[in-house]
C-alpha cells in the first residue's frame, strides 16, 4: 500500500515530527476536502471579514471525531460542563499553547469561553467598574472596542510602531493616570500579528512591557487569537511564557485556525486571577459538544491541521501584496505581514473616505474603514485588507478594483508624498 510505504520512509527516516503530521492528517483527515462547499460571501469582493480559509475547513475529519464523541461521551455531554469547561478540550488547547511556548500549561487553569470575544469581555468585566481607564493600541480590534465602550470604560490609545504598542507611550500614560491619582486597570495588547495591522512585539519589548506593567501593579492582557497563524520569521513568546505571575492574562481562539461558527476560545490564567475571572461566570460553560469534537480532532496536536491550513493563506497574503504593489504602489503604503490574515493600507490624505466607500460599495468590494479600529472612531486615512476567506481570483480581481476606487475617490493629482506606514499624528501619545 502507498500509505504503507510512505510511513515506513518516514519511520526509517526517524522524522517523528513529519511522521506525526501526515499520521494526524491522515486520521482526522486534516486535508482539504475535494469537493469545496464553500459559502460565498454575497459581496464578489469581500476584504472585510478576518475569516480563515474555508477550503480548508476539514469536513471529513470533523465527522469523524463527532461521530466518535458522541458514541463515547453521552454520559458527559448530558451533564452541565462547569466553569471550566471540558476537560479533554482544555488539556488539547494546554498541549497546543505548551508545544508552542515551550512551557508548562495547566489545563486546570484554562477556562473555555464562547470565542475569543467572550474571553475579553469576561475579563473586562472582571477586572474594571464603569469610568476605569484601559490602554490598549491605538488601532485594535473593533469587536474590543464595542466591549469595552459598551462597559464605559477610559480608552487610552497607546500609539503604535513595528514593534507593536510603543512603550515610551505605555510610560507616559501610566505616570500621567498615576499622577491624577489613578491607576490603569489593565492593558490590552494584540501582540502577535496584530489587528489591524499585523505587528508583532519583539521577546525584549515584551519583557519591558512586562517590567512595566508590574512597576505600576497594572495586569496584562494578550489576545493571541492569530497566534498559530504564522507564515515566516521567528514566533515571539506569548507574556505567560515569559512571566509566571497571576496578573499575566492570555486569550485564544480556535476561530482562526479552525473555524469561527464553533465559537470556541479561552483565557489562561493563574490563580487568584482565575478565581476573579470565574467569580463574573454566569453562564453554566461553555459548549461541550463543541469542546468535545475539537478536542477528539486535535487529540494529536494542532500542528498537522496548521500544515494545511497555513500555505493557502501565505499564498493570499503574497498575492494580495503582489497585487497591491502592480496597481497602488504609487498611492499607498501597505503593511506586509508574517501572520495573522490583515494588511494595513495606508491612503492618500486626500482621498474622499465617504466617496472611496461608495465606490467600492456599487463595484461588489468591501474592507474596513481606519475608523473602525480607531479607539476613539476617528476618521483616519487608512483601510484593513482581508485576505484569508477570499479566493485567489477573487484577489486577484478585486485589488486592482480597490485600487481604481482610490484613485478616482482622489481630490487631488498630487504625489502622495509619504512613505511610511506611519503617520505624523500616530506618533504622538494618545491623550
Ligand atoms: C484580536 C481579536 N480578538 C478576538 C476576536 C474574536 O474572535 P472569536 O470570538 O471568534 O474567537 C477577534 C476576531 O476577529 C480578533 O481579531
Amino acid at each position: 500500500m502507498r500509505l504503507g510505504r510512505t510511513f515506513e520512509l518516514l519511520r526509517t527516516c526517524a522524522n517523528k515530527f513529519a511522521f506525526e503530521l501526515l499520521r494526524n492528517s491522515v486520521r482526522y483527515n486534516c486535508a482539504a476536502p475535494k469537493r469545496t462547499r464553500q459559502r460565498m460571501s454575497s459581496i464578489p469582493y469581500d476584504f472585510g471579514t478576518g475569516r480563515s480559509d474555508p477550503a480548508t475547513f476539514p469536513t471529513e475529519g470533523l465527522k469523524t471525531a463527532a461521530a466518535q464523541v458522541i458514541e463515547r461521551e453521552g454520559d458527559h455531554l448530558s451533564d452541565y460542563p462547569g466553569k471550566l469547561g471540558h476537560p479533554g478540550f482544555r488539556q488539547a488547547m494546554a498541549a497546543r499553547e505548551a508545544g508552542r511556548e515551550g512551557v508548562a500549561v495547566d489545563p486546570d487553569h484554562l477556562v473555555i469561553t464562547n470565542g475569543s470575544m467572550q474571553a475579553v469581555t469576561l475579563t473586562a468585566e472582571a477586572l474594571t467598574e464603569p469610568g476605569d481607564a484601559v490602554l490598549l493600541e491605538a488601532y485594535s480590534y473593533p469587536g474590543t472596542l464595542s466591549a469595552y465602550r459598551s462597559l464605559k470604560l477610559d480608552l487610552v490609545g497607546i500609539p503604535l510602531d513595528e514593534g507593536g504598542m510603543r512603550l515610551d507611550a505605555v510610560e507616559d500614560a501610566l505616570t500621567r493616570l498615576q499622577a491624577a491619582g489613578r491607576t490603569a486597570k489593565f492593558i490590552y495588547a494584540i501582540s502577535t500579528y496584530q489587528n489591524p495591522t499585523g505587528f508583532v512585539m519583539p521577546k525584549q519589548r515584551r519583557l519591558q512591557l512586562i517590567q512595566l506593567a508590574r512597576r505600576f501593579g497594572v495586569p496584562v492582557i494578550e489576545d493571541n487569537c492569530y497566534g498559530d497563524v504564522h507564515y515566516e520569521g521567528p514566533v515571539e513568546p506569548a507574556m505567560y511564557a515569559l512571566d509566571d505571575g497571576a496578573d499575566q492574562i492570555y486569550l485564544c481562539s480556535l476561530s482562526k485556525i479552525l473555524a469561527p461558527g464553533f465559537r470556541l476560545g479561552y483565557i489562561y490564567a493563574r490563580p487568584p486571577m482565575l478565581d476573579r475571572i470565574l467569580a463574573r461566570r454566569h453562564d453554566a460553560g461553555g459548549n461541550s459538544f463543541a469542546a468535545a469534537v475539537v478536542a477528539e480532532f486535535y487529540r494529536n496536536g494542532i500542528a498537522g491541521h496548521a500544515a494545511v491550513t497555513t500555505p493557502p493563506l501565505r499564498r493570499k497574503r503574497d498575492l494580495t501584496c503582489q497585487r497591491l504593489e502592480e496597481t497602488a504602489a504609487d498611492l499607498c503604503v501597505w503593511s506586509k505581514p508574517v501572520g495573522g490574515l490583515f494588511i494595513w493600507v495606508r491612503l492618500p490624505d486626500d482621498v474622499d473616505r465617504a466617496k472611496l466607500a461608495e465606490l467600492a460599495q456599487s463595484r461588489g468590494l468591501s474592507y474596513l474603514p481606519g475608523a473602525a479600529f480607531h479607539y476613539q472612531g476617528a476618521d483616519v486615512p487608512y483601510l484593513r485588507l482581508a485576505f484569508g476567506h477570499l479566493t485567489e481570483a477573487q484577489i486577484n480581481e478585486g485589488v486592482p478594483i480597490l485600487a481604481r476606487c482610490i484613485r478616482e475617490a482622489r481630490t487631488s493629482n498630487e504625489a502622495i508624498g509619504f512613505d511610511s506606514l506611519f503617520r505624523l499624528q500616530d506618533k504622538e501619545q494618545s491623550q
